[in-house]
């Protein structure tokens, strides 16, 4: 009986391990150490909006001077994410905390090694097979294992700003045109929304 409890004990720690391995890395513990910038074509300006096959991403990647200088970066991952609203019913998009589950940045961009934190710049053509959707640029600090240690990303942590349409070479989906601006009109409506309620408080209060 003892020895039957003992392998049953040792499988259940073994499962607990296992399982333990097979997570990956929070993506909420990780330090937003690295800033990240995205611009467009020769102009360096950034285009809401750019073509597959056609269009260039330069991406500027630096470790913002306000953290502690890290130690254990071996490798910078660049990678093209889906933004928000091109994720919202999509499940194989979806953004999950566990870093080994996360569908958010699916297309990889460049992987540079980490040689200072003055950082480094790539020139990225956006690949024709980009599906057209809304996107921003992550990076990953990745350490001597491989593990994801530290991002940044060209957008804020909402991912709401400075995120970009991809037009399809092929074709360009209506679709996306009609989210975009669902999107935006969506942003200012929250704001009026927001200040119709703040001015009915300050006037409750002042009335009280
Ligand atoms: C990105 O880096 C390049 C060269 O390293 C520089 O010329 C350019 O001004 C930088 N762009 C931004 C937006 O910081
Ligand atoms: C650098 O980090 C500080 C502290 O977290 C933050 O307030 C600041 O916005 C960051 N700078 C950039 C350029 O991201
Ligand atoms: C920047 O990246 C390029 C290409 O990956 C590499 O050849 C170059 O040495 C890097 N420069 C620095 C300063 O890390
Ligand atoms: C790399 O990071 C992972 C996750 O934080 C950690 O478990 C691992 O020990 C790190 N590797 C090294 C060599 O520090």
């Amino acid at each position: 009986m003892a020895v039957f409890d003992c392998v049953l004990l040792v499988s259940i720690a073994f499962l607990a391990l296992a399982r333990s391995v097979h997570g990956g890395v929070s993506f909420a513990s990780l330090p937003r150490s690295l800033v990240v910038t995205v611009a467009m074509n020769e102009q360096g300006r950034f285009l809401n909006s750019v073509e597959s096959g056609k269009d260039r991403l330069l991406i500027n990647w630096s470790v913002n001077s306000s953290v502690p200088a890290p130690t254990n970066f071996k490798n910078i991952k660049l990678k093209l994410c889906y933004a928000p609203p091109s994720q919202q019913n999509r499940g194989w998009r979806k953004s999950t905390d566990d870093l080994k589950k996360d569908k958010t940045c699916q297309f990889d961009i460049a992987t540079q090694s980490y040689a200072g934190a003055a950082g480094n710049s790539t020139e990225w053509l956006i690949s024709k097979d980009t599906p057209g959707a809304l996107y921003f640029v992550r990076a990953y600090a990745i350490n001597s294992t491989g593990s994801q240690v530290a991002y940044g990303q060209s957008t804020n942590a909402a991912k709401t700003e400075n995120i970009f349409t991809v037009i399809p070479i092929t074709g360009r989906p209506k679709s996306l045109y009609i989210a975009t601006a669902c999107f935006s009109l969506f942003s200012v409506g929250s704001l009026a929304i927001f200040f119709t309620i703040e001015r009915k408080l300050a006037a409750a209060k002042k009335g009280k």
